[in-house]
This record gives structure tokens, sequence and C-alpha cells, in this order.
């Protein structure tokens, strides 16, 4: 099947690498069940391709893979490869259940990625690319090669090494700026002299996957596709290494709003973008700004008066695209206490939660009555009352805790405290660590079934009082706690149980999407 189609002004393929590029940044990584919830929203998104992850890198980014291949329908399901034969059978095994399947080959080609880091020549280089895309025929329905660090490569050289990868039977060439160091003239540039000059079947195609370390990802890949570019690399909220990647609801919606300009659309449901970056947000804890284009709080929020005005007499004012378009509930929309069920499970939907009959019921009743306190009920007191954080109070309340340490090295630190948990009742457990409040800090993992990392703990004194601030790392994200007592492991302790409340509520709020999206 040729991957071109170029109908009705040309469309530009969506490959989706969120659970991938995305996935390995600090702070972004999500267990095999996120996965699987991100992968659905990306299906119904319709992207082209889903890059599931990198098969060879893990067993667990392995399993991930098989468990999308399985269980997602619609997309194109990818994995990365190394050059490695070993890494071509991980992702062969890996997205053997996919009804379509890519291997993602790559391979830098940079004087420094050849020299510093692959110790090769050109020529090996070459022979390397010809013998892993040459292998891999046959085994996938599609085979994509990437020119690691393409953008710092000398023209000349990149040149060969897509020519080689497409005589050796690449489906798709993928130019990535691995280092966000291109602009969009010059990527424009470049796109044009490739696409004029590596000769290639029919159908086979050219990709752009830029970084965002001077903040021109998106403009970037627009760039490629107006030079010739017939798929882009992308993940939801730009997450990825370092500064990200070119974001996807960017680049979909500049192709849709200027349609005009770039004369070519995508083929996202662009109504599931809102949902999708929140349910990320969500499954990785990971706040998007508010001011983030397309899918930020602000994106359709008009404060200053003169816009308002604007607004209310013609939307178009300040308006080039309408919240419906992402599947933000449309402005005119206020949840209040003349709301009825269908609109709070509009709206509910639009924030990424589906909610069951019997939750709807129990939802519609508190929703009730905050609107009977309160004027409007917000999107924020809404995801509140969906996952339970409007009742009031923490989870988790100290009852007790004593300390016992010793000058005596025999003796290590040691800690008792007695808990009591809003549903489970009192818990009471014990630690011991190599200071005083790594012995709190264990007792309170081990009562709490939180296996989190102490990140760092700070006590100051004033006016007779200890004043903690702690940091806590759980998932890889950071809850911190705070914490003030006459006594300084009081203090401490009371610093400590704040974080792990921020953690249970972490949890409870991916618990309930990981429910909505099943
Ligand atoms: O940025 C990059 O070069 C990559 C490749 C693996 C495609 O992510
Ligand atoms: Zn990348």
């Amino acid at each position: 099947m040729s991957l071109k189609d170029n109908s009705a002004g040309r469309r530009v393929r969506i490959f989706d690498t969120t659970l991938r590029d995305g996935e390995q940044a600090p702070g972004f990584s999500m267990p095999t069940e996120a996965k699987l919830a991100m992968a659905q929203a990306l299906a119904a998104l319709k992207v082209d391709v889903m890059e599931a992850g990198f098969a060879a890198a893990s067993p667990g980014d392995a399993e991930a893979i098989r468990r999308v291949a399985e269980e997602v329908e619609g997309p194109t399901i990818c994995s990365l490869s190394r050059t490695r034969d070993e890494d071509i059978r991980a992702s062969e095994d890996a997205l053997a259940p996919a009804a379509r399947r890519r291997l993602h080959i790559f391979l830098g080609t940079s004087p420094t990625h050849r020299q510093a880091k692959l110790k090769l020549t050109t020529d090996e280089v070459l022979k390397e690319i010809e013998r892993s895309v040459s292998s891999a025929q046959g085994r996938f329905d599609e085979v994509e090669f990437s020119a690691e660090d393409a953008i710092r490569t000398e023209r000349a050289f990149l040149k060969e090494a897509m020519q080689c990868a497409a005589d050796a039977g690449a489906d798709v060439l993928n130019v990535p700026d691995t280092v966000g160091y291109t602009s969009p003239e010059e990527i424009y540039d470049l796109f044009k002299e490739l696409t004029a000059t590596v000769r290639r079947r029919e159908g086979v195609i050219f990709s752009a996957h830029c970084h965002n370390d001077l903040g021109m990802a998106v403009a970037n890949s627009l760039a490629a596709v107006r030079a010739g570019a017939d798929q882009v690399e992308c993940t939801i909220n730009g997450i990825g290494e370092r500064a990200g990647n070119c974001a996807l609801e960017e680049v979909v919606m500049a192709l849709k709003t200027r349609a005009d300009y770039f004369d070519a659309d995508s083929n996202i449901e662009t109504t599931g973008l809102y949902a999708a970056s929140r349910l990320l947000s969500e499954l990785t804890g990971q706040a998007t700004p508010r001011n983030k284009a397309i899918v930020g709080r602000n994106a359709f929020a008009h404060e200053a008066g003169i816009h308002q005005h604007g607004v209310l007499e013609d939307r178009r004012t300040y308006e080039i695209m309408t919240p419906t378009d992402i599947g933000l509930p449309s402005n005119e929309l206020v949840l209040g206490k003349h709301s009825g069920k269908h609109a709070l499970k509009a709206r509910a939907a639009s924030l990424g939660f589906d909610l069951g009959a019997n939750h709807v019921e129990q939802v519609f009743a508190a929703f009730k009555r905050l609107a009977d306190e309160k004027r409007e009920v917000t999107d924020s007191d809404l995801c509140a009352l969906i996952t339970g954080e409007h009742d009031a109070g923490a989870d988790w309340e100290f009852v007790r805790v004593e300390m016992r340490s010793s000058s005596e090295a025999r003796m290590r630190p040691f800690a008792r405290l007695t808990l009591n948990h809003r549903r489970r009742g009192r818990i009471s457990d014990i630690g011991t660590g190599d200071g005083p409040f790594q012995a709190v800090f264990n007792a309170l993992c081990s009562a709490t079934g939180v296996a989190a990392t102490l990140d760092d703990l700070s006590v100051t004194q004033s006016a007779g009082r200890s004043h903690a601030e702690v940091r806590v790392l759980y998932n890889e994200q950071v809850f911190a706690g705070g914490g003030s007592d006459a006594d300084i492991i009081v203090a401490a302790s009371e610093a400590l149980l704040a974080a792990f409340n921020h953690i249970e509520r972490a949890r409870k709020r991916a618990s309930a999407l990981l429910v909505g999206a099943a």
C-alpha cells in the first residue's frame, strides 16, 4: 500500500511518539496501564502511527508495546529499534499481535554521533543502514529509517544515507532534528533538496521529527511540511527529551486553521485534543502551562474588557479557532444549579472522564449540593468531585508519632507511628533509618503502602517553632509538603504526611481516569 495520499490538498500523516520519545523524558514515565489508557486516547484521535515504545530498551517497554498491539485498534503500531539484530527481533515479538506493524530503525549520521558515540566511519554507517533495513524487509508492514542528528549531518552524506535506506527498502525516511538546532528556513531548504534528489519507489515518504530546544519544533515541522514532508512526528502537550518534541495539538490545529496556507491537513479528530491533553497531564501528574497554545487554560479565555466586548459581538475578533474544535466545552455552557445530568456528563467527558451509570448519579448528587453553595461549578471543581477530592479533609491524618534515637552507634533511629485513613481506619507501623527523619519516612512508606523516596527535607526555626519543607519522589514525580510545630519531629512528620496525601490524591486521579478510559 502506498503511504502517500495527495487527493484533497495533501494529507499529512501524524506519527505520535508520546509513548516513546515523550515517555522517556524525566517526569513523564508511565506504567503499562497508564500507557494503555493514553494509547486508547491516541487511537480515538485517529493518529496514523503510534510509537508505543522501544522494545529492546527494557522488558517493561516490550510488554507495554505488546499490550498496545493486542488491545488498541486503528493506528499502525510502531517500535523503535537500533540497527542491531536483537533489537529488530525484540520489536518483531512485541509488535506481533498488531494489525499493522512498523519498525523504526535509527542510526546516528552526524560527525559527532559517528565519531563520539558510534566510532564508525561513513562507509560503516552506510553498511549498517543497508544491513538493518534489508533484514527488516518482509517482517513488518512498514519500515522507517531515521538518520539521528540529521540536521547536523553533512548534507552530501545525509543524502547518501537516505538514498541507502531507500534502496534497502525503507518506506519512510525520517529527518530528525535531534537537538532542536534548525530554523524554519533551513529545514525548508533541506526538505526541498532531499525530496527532489533522493530516488525512491512510489509511495516512499519523508518525515520530520523536530525537538524544541530553541522553541521552534512546531514552526520547523510546518516548514518541513511546506517543503514536502508527508509525515510529522509529534507528542501530546509537546512532551519529549529535554525541551520536548513538536506538539501534536499545535501542528494539527495549525494545519487545520491555516489549510489555505499549508494546503495540507491531517486526519486527526481534533475534538479529542483537549481530553487527550488532560489525560496525559493526569497520568503523568504534569500540568500544562496555563498559556500553552491550544490546550492551556487561557487558550480560549478572554479577560480584558476590550477583548470580552469584541468576542461578545463576534468571537472572530479575538479567536481564530473555536473551543469546540478541540473538544473544550463551549464557553456558553456554564455548569450551575440548573444544569442537568446530560450537561454534567458532557463536561466530564470533555475533561477526559467517562462517567458510568452509577458514578454519574453519585457525582450528580454531589454536584447539586455544590451548585447550591457556589454560583458556578468550574472544571477543577468537577474534577475534584469526580475523583472524590471534594470530600472534606485529607486522606491520612496523624494520630501519634514517636521517635527514638541515640548517640550509641549500635542503635539505629527508630520511629513508631499511628495514622488514621478516612476509609481504611487506623494503621500503625514502624520504621528505622539512618536518621530520625528517614525512620519516620520509612514508617510512612510502610503504613501507606507507597514506595516513595525522600528527596529533600529542610527544617528552619523561628519564634520557638520548627518549620519543615519536604520533597518526596514517587513515580518520577515530585510531591512537596510543609509542616510546622513546636517539636521538630512533629513538624517534619506533618510535612512528610502532607506529601503522602498529595501522592494519594494523584493516585486517585490517575485511577479514576484509567477506569474512565477502560
Ligand atoms: O530525536 C531523535 O533523533 C529521535 C530518533 C530516535 C528518531 O528520537
Ligand atoms: Zn526525538
